[in-house]
């Protein structure tokens, strides 16, 4: 039987250590493994990555896979030497800060490279034992650039596609990157490339062009020897479930406590994991020329922001972390009152039904990222406003602008425009909420998370009868 395995470098569900010591199990967080979280467990797919702890005996290794093959998961385990120079070296200092137009946080270290390569190699290997002829293979995201590429080479007739959930940079940030050839042609083994937006499609197709010199024609790049397919496939969401968990009893539940405690404040709610790409700092200044412009909303809004600890090992995110926590106290140090806290800050990780009970919760989603590939919350959040109340503010500068037109779009550089258009959706009349809310609801409703699977599947086949086709 033909199954999919789904390659990324995190797996769905981490492991980790209790305080005792023992081993723990629980959801991963991040887009890419929220958003195929409802689709790896059809048929006898497989979804090999790693489990994001380092192991050090046999014996936990032997556990943890025991526990994960009968959840349809296959980990690759990383050295610890591996996680440092593979995942917090090459992937989250080099290629994460490029392709969010961070070039001033990119380090180019030739040993970080080498081991991206080794750990690509090594997924190569765990995938090439595990697949047969029929097999799809579908390699997602920055970390496993190289990998269709040597997949490629070990399994020449394999099905490959590959999914790029970050940004893809425009030509002058990419050709920074000392490795820029061998990165786009490991991209290229595969036989359907996606991106979240045509805008990322524009740049990787001008890198290919520009720094390989080679051809394109209909969406296709022409390698040579094979034709690759590219195209744009904006990722959705598993809309039903989240409806479903906002209607839920606990959800309604957690609403209701929260309300409470909120003695009838109005809600703004920021949830990203902490990264210096979601705009954290600078959507806390807008927050705080907002109180500083309308003295009258004192007392009366806050600011629940959610930041789930991300990456802490890499110097940037602890960076921002002290800058975090240094200005929510200054704000609340400065406006805060016996009975108010202008921002209620939480740094750690939800459940999804706390996470709903926040969506429910709130007035106003603000999501400002200075880039983000797609952004999830945003559509969660849409997703679980069962009453349509609420106003959605989005950064230009997410993916998922370009589908949620009904949200208010604001440029997050632009600090003195977040807090008026902030104060707007705050003073937004209930009609008009509802009006952009069904709005938005139409389009994350269509689009979801399986429509996507199935139109890139769709693609992914066609590619290879176009393949057939030219040889
Ligand atoms: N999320 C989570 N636990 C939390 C907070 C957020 O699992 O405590 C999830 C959230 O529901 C969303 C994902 O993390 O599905 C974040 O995805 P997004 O695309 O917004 O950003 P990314 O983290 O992938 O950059
Ligand atoms: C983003 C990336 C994912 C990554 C996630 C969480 O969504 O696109 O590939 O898994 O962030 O980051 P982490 O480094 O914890 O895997």
């Amino acid at each position: 039987m033909s199954r999919t395995l789904i390659v990324s470098n995190r797996l769905p569900t981490k492991v980790s250590r209790s305080s005792e010591g023992e081993l723990q199990f629980s959801p991963s967080e991040g887009g890419l493994a929220t958003g195929l979280g409802s689709i790896y467990r059809r048929g006898e797919n497989v979804w090999v990555g790693w489990p994001g702890q380092y192991l050090d005996s046999p014996e936990d290794e032997q556990r943890v896979t025991e526990q994960l093959t009968a959840d349809h998961m296959q980990p690759v385990f990383l050295t610890e030497q591996e996680i440092k120079d593979f995942y917090e070296g090459f992937s989250n200092e080099t290629l994460w800060p490029t392709f969010h137009y961070f070039a001033q946080f990119a380090q180019f270290e030739p040993h970080t490279w080498e081991a991206y390569e080794a750990v690509n190699r090594k997924f190569c290997d765990a995938v090439a034992a595990l697949a047969g002829p029929e097999d799809t293979i579908w390699v997602h995201d920055y970390q496993l650039l190289l990998l269709p590429g040597m997949l490629r080479e070990r399994l020449p007739e394999a099905t490959i596609g590959f999914f790029l959930h970050i940004p893809f940079p425009s030509y002058e940030l990419f050709r920074a990157l000392p490795w820029r050839e061998q990165l786009l042609r490991g991209m290229l083994g595969a036989d359907l490339i996606g991106f979240h937006t045509y805008g990322y499609v524009r740049h990787f197709l001008s890198a290919t062009e520009r720094l390989l010199n080679l051809s394109r024609r209909d969406g296709l790049v022409e390698t040579g020897t094979r034709a690759v397919l590219v195209d744009a496939f904006p990722m959705g969401i598993d809309y039903d479930k989240y409806a479903e968990v906002a209607a839920s009893e606990e959800a309604r539940r957690l609403e209701h406590e929260y309300r409470e405690a909120l003695q009838g404040q109005r809600v703004v709610l920021s949830i990203d994991r902490l990264d210096y790409t979601k705009g954290i700092a600078q959507r806390l200044r807008a927050f705080e020329l907002l109180l500083t412009r309308h003295p009258e909303l004192h007392n009366h809004v806050t600011l629940l922001m959610l930041v789930v600890p991300s990456r802490d090992q890499v110097a940037q995110y602890q960076a921002l972390k002290e800058e975090i926590d240094e200005l929510v106290g200054r704000i609340n140090g400065q406006y805060r009152t016996i009975s108010w806290s202008p921002i209620q800050y939480f740094y750690r990780s939800y459940p999804v039904e706390e996470l709903s009970a926040l969506y429910r919760l709130a007035d106003v989603a603000l999501v400002t990222p200075m880039r983000d590939g797609m952004n999830l919350v945003a559509k969660e959040f849409v997703a679980s406003k069962l009453d349509q109340h609420g106003v959605l503010v989005l950064s230009e500068r997410a993916g998922a602008a370009r589908e949620l037109s009904d949200a208010l779009i604001i440029n997050p550089t632009d600090t003195s425009q977040v807090a008026d258009t902030l104060f707007e959706a705050l003073m937004m009349p209930e009609e008009e909420q509802q009006q952009r809310m069904q709005g938005l609801q139409a389009i994350v409703q269509r689009y979801n998370i399986h429509a996507w699977v199935e139109l890139f599947m769709d693609r992914l086949a066609y590619s290879k009868i176009k393949q057939g086709a030219l040889s």
